[in-house]
């Protein structure tokens, strides 16, 4: 047995010290709002804890906001969530027409789960393409220090093909703006899932400072 963790556990781990008081969040593959609960939760934490009284007495709305095509996975996290998600019914690739101006610049994470979602029909999976276009989104959004997360599966139909792309359009990011990480389980007998961290850059610092 070991206790590294699955793949979901490890990825949050990272993300989460990149979470301060006040940042936004977007879940860019709702499914049925697993991830977003944790995002949900550590905002609310970081929060009360890193939070000025004002911020926490303030209660800022929602700062979670999460993308799905399929009712059914707007359904189930709404049931999950309630109103701690902004819900939007729309294809993550047209992420920049629904983040709110304030959010701009503001989001410190971004999760992408690629796949179907599970219980459901495994025909209605992200696509190459548009998941591309969701990730130049997403770096449109993100403040600096503030991290993509995506986690690509190979098993169905076209996961390899997008996995493979996802990974190369990481790759050719500039090394001086964006730096990739990728983890993965190396001894399976079948290639599993895999994660990519992809961080913004932060400014460096400047001379006497
Ligand atoms: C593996 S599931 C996500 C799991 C989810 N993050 C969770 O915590 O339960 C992938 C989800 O991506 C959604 N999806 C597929 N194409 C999409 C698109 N273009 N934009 C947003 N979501 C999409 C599917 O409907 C499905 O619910």
């Amino acid at each position: 047995m070991s206790d590294l963790g699955s793949m979901t556990e490890v990825v949050q781990g990272l993300l989460r010290p990149h979470l301060k008081a006040g940042d936004w969040a977007i879940d860019a593959t709702l499914g049925n709002g697993h991830d977003a609960a944790f995002l949900c939760d550590a905002l609310d934490e970081v929060d009360a804890l890193d939070g000025d009284a004002a911020l926490v007495e303030q209660d800022l709305g929602p700062r979670v906001i999460g993308f799905d095509v399929q009712q059914e996975a707007i359904d189930a996290s709404r049931a999950r969530l309630g109103d701690r998600v902004i819900y939007v019914h729309a294809g993550h690739e047209d992420m920049s027409e629904h983040v709110p101006a304030e959010a701009v610049g503001a989001v410190a994470v971004v999760m992408f789960n690629l796949g179907y979602l599970p219980g459901a029909d495994h025909a209605r999976t992200t696509q190459e393409k548009s998941t591309l276009q969701a990730l130049e989104a997403s770096c449109g959004v993100l403040q600096s220090g503030g991290v993509i997360a995506v986690t690509c599966y190979r098993g169905h139909p076209g996961g390899l093909e997008e996995a493979t792309a996802v990974e190369a359009w990481a790759s050719a990011l500039p090394r001086k703006e964006w730096a990739v990480l990728k983890l993965e389980h190396t001894n399976t007998k079948r290639p599993g899932p895999f994660s990519l961290l992809i961080q913004r850059e932060l400014p460096r610092p400047s001379k006497g400072a």
